[in-house]
């Protein structure tokens, strides 16, 4: 069967096989044609059609588990594979808010690093810090372990995050308070400034809770391949997982957003017009970037771009926030999508041209934006590792090389 499956050669000549496009024409997987000789990492967890704007996550589209689910909920189906039952969501969402403490010890961590610290590098080297708490506990084969370490990551990471956040702001730490929701007691361990008073914002919280949803897998991005890759090598969870938040934090991945946020205040404080700004996108003027619009995989717009446009819309209507960047982004989307040289080009806004700003007027400051990114990507990333780990088959991971080096030469004088 081999034989009739489609081999796309990539640009630079290689076979290379688009399986979206693949499954797409014909309502097969790869699989199905018996091709496993593929090197495309095989995995059941989030399909991508990037010509149609389709995001599933274990089958269910993402519009739907955005507007119906939580994102504990919406964890549960990426780690397990099926939407939870009422008591298997009570009780997993129980098992996080008793582990949502992180050892006293940790706390001197923080304090050694220097208050500029980007909350990206404390994020990721508390997180492998952590498993130094958990000796004897991280073996990434036994079972046991992994259900702990996931629930302990999924409960620990948004503290970090928040500590990471207070120290930047040079306010005290809170403790989580475990009444409260994932995301209000989020809300509160970065918002909150005494640990008995805190008042809940329901707009806030549901905006967050969609934007967690939205970031929560997108199958083999740049950090998820390199938490399995890491994973392969027998390294436990907390190695991975830190080394997946490195690679989200550069500006091409999880700093987009905070780049679109940079570029929209160049504009503005620039005082030039949009269609000027655009004009030189087009030029390719040296520094002068169009950020927040394309994507690798999605020649159509992002469906979770069309999600965060709306809910932008929502919350700095409810919270009564008027951000002049909003209606910037705005008209350069406009200016954009009636320009050929975009429609030809297929450039959409992608999921972070909006999120910035939602973040911003709910008070984060921009270096969190990517934190954000972070807290919403982990269960994905879980179960991506869990995926990889589990599966007998993986053998450790080792990217193709083609050489393009020199021929043989002789050593000088030989
Ligand atoms: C993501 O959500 O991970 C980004 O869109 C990047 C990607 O998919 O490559």
């Amino acid at each position: 069967r081999t034989a009739e499956f489609p081999i796309l050669r990539g640009t630079d000549g290689n076979p290379s096989i688009d399986v979206s496009t693949f499954t797409r024409q014909t309502g097969h997987t790869a699989l199905d044609y018996g091709f496993v000789n593929t090197s495309a990492t095989k995995s059941e967890i989030t399909y991508i059609d990037g010509d149609e704007g389709i995001l599933r996550y274990r089958g269910y589209p993402i519009e739907q588990l955005a507007k119906n689910s939580s994102y504990l909920e919406v964890a549960w189906l990426l780690l397990y594979g099926e939407l939870p039952t009422a008591s298997e969501l009570s009780d997993f969402d129980d098992r996080i808010r008793r582990h949502t403490l992180l050892h006293e010890d940790l706390k001197h961590f923080f304090s050694a690093l220097p208050h500029t610290a980007h909350p990206m590098s404390v994020l990721s080297s508390a997180v492998s810090a952590l498993s130094t708490y958990y000796e004897g506990q991280t073996d990434p084969h036994n079972p046991e372990h992994v259900e702990l370490n996931t629930v302990r990551m999924l409960a620990k990471l948004p503290v970090i995050a928040a500590y990471a956040h207070k120290k930047s702001v040079g306010q005290a730490f809170l403790y989580p308070d475990n009444s409260l929701s994932f995301v209000d007691n989020f809300l509160k361990l970065n918002f909150g400034v005494h640990s008995e008073q805190y008042d809940v914002n329901p707009v806030m919280s549901k905006a967050l809770e969609l934007l967690l949803i939205l970031h929560e897998d997108h199958e083999q991005n740049a950090s998820t391949s390199t938490v399995r890759l890491v994973g392969s090598t027998g390294a436990n969870q907390f190695a991975s997982i830190s080394a997946g938040i490195q690679a989200l934090s550069g500006p091409l991945h999880g700093g987009a957003n905070e780049a679109v946020l940079t570029m929209l205040g160049r504009i503005r404080d620039s005082g030039e017009s949009v269609q000027r700004f655009v004009e030189r996108v087009k030029n390719k003027e040296e520094g002068v970037k169009l950020m927040g619009f394309g994507h690798r995989v999605y020649k159509n717009y992002d469906p979770r771009a069309k999600l965060v446009k709306e809910s932008a819309d929502e919350v700095l209507r409810e919270l009564g926030v008027k951000d002049p960047l909003l209606d910037l982004a705005k008209e350069l989307e406009e200016i954009a999508l009636a320009d050929d040289y975009f429609v030809e080009r297929r450039l959409y806004p992608n999921v972070d041209f909006y999120t910035g700003v939602i973040y911003k007027a709910m008070g984060f400051p921009t270096r969190m934006f990517t934190v954000l990114f972070a807290i919403g990507r982990l269960p994905g990333w879980l179960a991506q590792w869990r995926e990889a780990v589990g599966d007998p088959q993986t053998k450790i991971g080792r990217p193709q090389q083609l050489y393009i080096g020199s021929p043989e030469r002789n050593y000088p004088g030989t």
